[in-house]
């Protein structure tokens, strides 16, 4: 595509999936964490494929710099919402749904992406503030987010919500502390909203672990590792893309609450 970045037009030459240009024309997409690594990955792809998206994160200018991009080189029309999530509550939430429903007037996705790394210390000296504001972050705030945009999601006739989990969300590992709860417990979220949603049918639920990521975090966790050697945000935007597009002829989309991996889904 003539508009895809450099990382972006690298990626997309071993994608598994190729989305026709419009697959996302027409609709409107909640990222979290839009502003760095995988969800300004998310929220530029999104874009270039023709959705309108919400970029919610904590520092603006971060923001400003995915929407400048997009405003630079799509024909969609992105928003910043700038919102530290350790903060959130249900009248900021409910606030920024009734700003969407005015702007767009629909929600067809939310990619609950933000997250804190919190410390990595073992459990007899985690420090307990910075639990709760992991479990905050991570956690409460797409429970938050979701229960605020429920009725726009249900609205829709077709909506997806991606909630980004880890490793160390499906099986414990020493010293992740509350990141690694935070993710299990997001894992639990996902699975419930899934099924209280599903006869509905109309919005589906899924977590997705990225794995291994180039991103800030990443360096935080593994500094001694060569970024060099690690996928970069765009190799799993197929997937994102994927679940975001919905039905089309010749696709069949996981179940709803389905638990997936991005960089092994379509080998499973
Ligand atoms: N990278 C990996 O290898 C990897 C592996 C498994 C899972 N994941 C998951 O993938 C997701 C994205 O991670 P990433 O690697 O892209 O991380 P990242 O580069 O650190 O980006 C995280 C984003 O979340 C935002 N954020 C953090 N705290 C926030 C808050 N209180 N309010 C609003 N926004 C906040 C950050 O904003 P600022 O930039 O303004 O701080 C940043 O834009 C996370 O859910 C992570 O757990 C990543």
């Amino acid at each position: 595509m003539s508009n895809a970045y450099p990382e972006l037009a690298e990626a997309q030459q071993h994608w598994r999936y190729s989305p026709a240009d419009d697959a996302l024309a027409g609709r409107t997409i909640l990222v979290t964490g839009a502003g760095d690594g995988i969800g300004a990955a998310a929220a530029k792809t999104f874009a270039v494929y023709g959705a309108n998206v919400v970029l919610l994160g904590r520092t603006r200018q971060k923001l400003e710099a995915v929407f400048d991009w997009i405003e630079a080189n799509t024909a969609t029309e992105a928003v910043i919402v700038p919102a530290d999530l350790e903060h959130l509550a249900a009248d900021s939430a409910a606030a920024l749904a009734g700003s969407i429903e005015e702007t767009y007037g629909t929600l067809n996705g939310i990619v609950h992406n933000a997250s804190l790394l919190g410390a990595r210390t073992p459990v007899a000296h985690y420090p307990i503030a910075e639990w709760q504001r992991v479990l905050q972050v991570n956690v409460t705030a797409p429970f938050i987010l979701t229960q605020a945009l429920y009725g726009l999601l249900d609205a829709a006739d077709d909506a997806c919500v991606l909630n980004i989990s880890s490793s160390v969300g499906r099986e414990g590992r020493a010293y992740w502390g509350a990141y690694s709860v935070s993710k299990f417990a997001l894992e639990g979220f996902s699975q419930v909203f899934a099924d209280e949603t599903e006869t509905a049918g109309h919005i589906r639920v899924y977590s997705v672990n990225p794995g291994a990521t180039r991103t800030a975090m990443r360096k935080a966790a593994y500094p001694m590792e060569n970024p060099d050697e690690v996928p970069a945000a765009e190799s799993h935007m197929d997937l994102f893309l994927y679940l975001m597009e919905g039905a089309k002829a010749g696709k069949t989309l996981p179940e709803t609450g389905a638990q997936l991996d991005a960089r092994t889904w379509m080998r499973q």
